[in-house]
């Protein structure tokens, strides 16, 4: 017992060597950034107290008196300060906050850019984590701002049900639920990537028989390197553009007469695909072009519009009813207000997203009003050659809007890759048509 009261003190007294010891190897054993990272979160933690009273993250405990002294001098029991624990976390830090008194995630989220600067660190993000605490993500590398290549493969396996879209700040994977969707509306400024995410889109789904491309390309020749893989492509024609909505429009109508006979049940995404009734994807890059009407008295305005009006009532009746039959509308243009998507339309897309922009006013017409509560995801704040290629959208597990960046497909891979999968080109229509048939109409 004598042996035991002796020892037990004596490894209370050097259990600190021993987490200095610890930590010093993992130290020496880190690489550059996660030697970054131990000595961030240490100096983290140690100027912890001195940070938050720095940047009002704490609150004076009423219930003690006050005394002539100063705020570092008083005790901690007279000041609330949070407690933290620091640990590493995907390419930075993570920090686990107790929340204490009034101050909780809403002061987090307003401090985030001072504390950001007091730990010398390019970014950082609260949000709730269970009751009573919050998590600060601590970016040291910054994943938006590193370019990265999506090399595509025609054996690559495809999920209809989820696009990962790239990775957020913290290099974490961002993605949205793509089951159950019908329109996709995605804005942006000119040259920050909207037809590039089409490439995208498009290497994650080329690979599959169970979808089938339909592309309209209001730049004429943008897309025309995917054509091989799409059962339908037209340029900036109204004409063609309209034959090509009016197609996929006759796609909805049949497949709504035989989806029980088909698919027997009442949704597409209530089960597995089949061949024979692919996912389809109406894409209309620079959908402005087909979508508004002109105001000119021209002999052929008339007939114009008359075009327009019907292209417009046929994607939205395909926005707001595709979904159960297993069609998705894809729709892209710069700033996406009233003028340039019909608002019906734009607002019934349960996917937004958006690339840069330029004004307040553009960015709530391309994700909506609660955009302005996510200051660190605004697209106003992409405006900077570093951000080509990031999007600020809706993701699935992160809470509010978060910023992606979209690997590159390159031209000569897209290419490469509509070639390779050409043979899974089809019409839906004419795939349909066969299912229904009675078995022995159906050539061997
Ligand atoms: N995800 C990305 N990663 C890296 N670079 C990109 C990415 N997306 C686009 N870029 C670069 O930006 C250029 C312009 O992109 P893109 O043509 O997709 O822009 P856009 O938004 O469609 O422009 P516009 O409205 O004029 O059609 C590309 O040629 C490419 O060099
Ligand atoms: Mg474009």
């Amino acid at each position: 017992m004598a042996d035991l009261a002796f020892v037990v003190p004596g490894v209370i007294a050097a259990a600190p060597m021993l987490v200095t010891s610890v930590s010093a190897v993992r130290y020496v054993r880190a690489d550059r950034l996660g030697r970054a990272v131990l000595r961030k979160g240490w100096r983290i933690r140690f100027t912890w107290r001195r940070t938050a009273l720095r940047c009002g993250l704490y609150q004076a405990d009423q219930a003690a008196p006050a005394g002539g002294e100063t705020l570092m001098m008083r005790s901690r029991d007279r000041l609330l300060i949070p407690r933290i624990a620091v640990a590493p976390g995907p390419n930075g830090l993570t920090v686990s906050v107790k929340t204490v008194g009034q101050v909780g995630l809403e002061d987090f989220e307003r401090s985030a850019d001072d504390l950001a600067n007091a730990w010398r660190v390019r970014y950082l993000e609260a949000s709730p984590a269970r009751p009573g605490y919050l998590t600060l993500r601590v970016v040291l590398r910054d994943a938006l701002r590193q370019r990265t290549l999506f090399v595509p493969s025609p054996d690559a396996p495809v999920d209809l049900r989820t696009w990962v879209l790239g990775v957020g700040r913290d290099g974490q994977p961002v993605k949205v639920r793509t089951a159950e969707v019908s329109g996709i509306a995605v804005g942006g400024l000119s040259g920050y990537g909207k037809t590039s995410l089409v490439y995208h889109r498009f290497a994650t789904l080329a690979p599959s028989p169970l979808v089938q491309f339909a592309l309209i390309d209001g730049k004429d020749f943008e897309l025309s390197d995917l054509k091989a893989r799409a059962y339908l492509h037209c340029g900036d024609d109204l004409d063609r553009a309209h034959h090509i909505v009016s197609q996929v429009h006759a796609l909805y109508t049949d497949r709504k007469n035989a989806i029980r006979a088909v698919l027997r049940r009442r949704s597409f995404w209530a089960g597995d695909p089949i061949e024979a009734w692919p996912l389809t994807v109406l894409v209309i890059d620079e959908a402005h072009t087909f979508l508004h009407e002109t105001k000119s008295t021209d002999p052929g305005a008339k007939d114009r519009n008359n075009r327009v009006r019907d292209i417009v009532g046929m994607l939205d009746e395909l926005v707001r009813k595709g979904r159960t039959v297993g069609i998705q509308v894809m729709l892209l243009t710069q700033k996406p207000t009233g003028e340039a998507i019909p608002t019906t339309i734009r607002d019934n897309c349960q996917i937004a997203l958006s690339f840069a922009q330029r004004s307040k006013e553009a960015a709530i017409a391309a994700l909506g009003d609660d955009i302005n509560d996510y200051p660190h995801a605004h697209p106003r704040r992409l405006q900077d050659p570093a951000y080509v290629g990031v999007v600020s959208v809706l993701a699935e597990g992160r809470p509010g809007y978060s910023l992606a960046r979209i690997p590159y497909v390159t031209d000569r891979d897209a290419i490469a890759l509509a070639a390779s999968t050409a043979h899974l080109t089809a019409d839906p229509r004419r795939l349909l048509a066969a299912a229904l048939a009675p078995a022995d109409t159906i050539p061997a």
